[in-house]
């Protein structure tokens, strides 16, 4: 649904304007601090003042050019690579995943990585990683108790770091996996720290990484990341196997090279970090909004146990929609560019805000209500509809994401009846990467 009539009257209107639309005329430091602690809020609030195109300034990351109009996302998503950088907006992440990492590249390079990493994410490829992940869903599920709160979003983790550890690691059960998911946890634990953003962004990743505690739980990962690509370069089963790290060690680069021990470390993390909070988190949304609306949970049953999918599919986009866990996406431009109309300096980044865009009550009447039913109605839009964000960036694990989440509810709701454990409605937490049930999603499981 997407206004090109917009788009028509402006192109007749003339000469772009040139320059940063308005925002809020606070000091960058106060509008950081902000940012970190009440990002919806000042989004909401910046919206109602300045309209659909707004400029934040957030230390470490210069201007942000806030885009909430659909046709604006477009003119992003489908713009030059060349121009548009996701890599360089990305930045923060670079001590910390490593040089190689599809997330902080650009261009040629960007494009090198992500052709190696596409195969293993294809729709079709889901089937494979479909068993490992019904046969790891099943058996936590199985442990979980019933008749007391319950809170879902660390349950939630598990379910998919072991998913990553076994359909992206290639990690069997046994003494390996536990150590490696011991490790990887404590990183994890580390990286997504909400006391750490505010402090991240003022002083730089570099100064946080750098410390002590940082590289030892850093260390530890690495040395049991390489010992694994090591092995599974000795591995004479490759052929027969089914996990993205295999597939890497098997991939070339357009010359023929394979790709090296760093390149896999990079990108191993890469999928890690991009890939477990995200899916655990939407889980638990999926839950702690289902679990508020009882109607909507037994129809969800009801097709569920009729071996249909629709339903469950409308579901998982809903709680995209409703509750997106990442609320932006940025692209910082190498020279000047025009957006909705206006011509953006160079050096300024156009950040499409996935909220503010699900929340259009244009596109989405009563934005809202949680009603899966919509979805039935029209399917989501490229430019409307960007919990993934988009084109040459989307994210790579979309289709494994939502396989999960289907896999992940079907089990869940087969075998439990879900209430909340509280009256209210869970309010939305920001931790250093993901928007959270405040609190974990806590239900009582019957
Ligand atoms: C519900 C779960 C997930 C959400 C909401 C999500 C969201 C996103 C978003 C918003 C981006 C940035 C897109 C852009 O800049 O246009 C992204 C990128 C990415 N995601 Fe996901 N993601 C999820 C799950 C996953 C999973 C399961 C994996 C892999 C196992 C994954 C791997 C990646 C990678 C590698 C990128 C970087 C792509 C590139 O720069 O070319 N994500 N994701």
């Amino acid at each position: 649904m997407e206004t090109t009539a917009t788009t028509a009257s402006r192109q007749l209107s003339g000469p772009a304007t040139r320059g940063l639309p308005p925002g809020p005329p606070l000091p960058g430091a106060v509008q950081t601090a902000i940012w970190s602690r009440q990002a919806r809020r000042l989004l909401y609030a910046c919206n109602d003042r300045y309209g659909d195109m707004f400029t934040l300034r957030i230390a470490g990351e210069g201007d942000w050019v806030i885009l909430a109009d659909p046709d604006a996302v477009k003119e992003v998503f489908t713009g030059d690579p060349t121009v548009f950088h996701a890599g360089e907006g990305n930045e923060l992440l670079a001590p910390i995943l490593g040089r190689n990492s599809l997330l902080v590249l650009d261009e040629q390079p960007h494009m090198r990585q992500r052709r190696l990493l596409l195969p293993a994410f294809h729709g079709e490829r889901m089937q494979a990683y479909g068993q490992a992940m019904e046969e790891i869903a099943a058996a936590e599920i199985e442990r979980w108790p019933t008749g007391t709160p319950h809170k879902l979003r660390p349950r939630m983790q598990a379910i998919t770091l072991d998913v990553i550890l076994s359909t992206v690691f290639g990690v069997a059960e046994g003494e390996r996996m536990a150590e490696l998911r011991r490790a990887l946890r404590g990183f994890l634990d580390l990286s997504t720290n909400p006391r750490l953003i505010l402090p991240g962004l003022l002083l730089g990743p570099e100064r946080i990484t750098g410390m002590g505690f940082y590289r030892r739980r850093i260390g530890r990962v690495d040395r049991l990341i390489y010992e694994e690509i090591a092995a599974r370069r000795r591995a004479g089963d490759l052929e027969a196997r089914e996990d993205v790290l295999s597939m890497l060690v098997g991939a070339r680069h357009e010359d023929g090279s394979p790709m090296r021990d760093e390149e896999m470390r990079d990108e191993l993390l890469t999928l890690l970090v991009a890939g477990h909070e995200t899916t655990a988190t939407s889980l638990a949304w999926a839950v702690e909004r289902l679990a508020r609306h009882p109607e909507k949970l037994a129809r969800l049953r009801e097709e569920v146990e009729a071996g249909e999918d629709e339903y469950l599919t409308a579901t998982i986009q809903e709680t995209l929609r409703l509750r997106p866990v990442i609320s932006i996406v940025i692209r910082r431009l190498t020279e000047a560019a025009e957006i909705g109309g206006r011509e953006l300096p160079a050096g300024a980044a156009a950040v499409p805000s996935v909220y503010l865009v699900h929340r259009n009550p244009e596109v989405y009447p009563e934005p809202e209500r949680f009603r899966p039913e919509r979805f039935l109605e029209s399917p989501p839009g490229t430019y409307t509809w960007i919990p993934f964000g988009g084109g040459v960036r989307r994210c790579l694990g979309a289709s494994f994401a939502q396989f999960e989440m289907a896999v992940v509810l079907r089990e869940l709701v087969s075998r439990h009846r879900i209430r909340p454990a509280n009256s209210q409605p869970e309010r939305i937490f920001r931790r250093a990467i993901t928007e959270t049930p405040r609190r974990d999603a806590e239900v009582i499981l019957g």
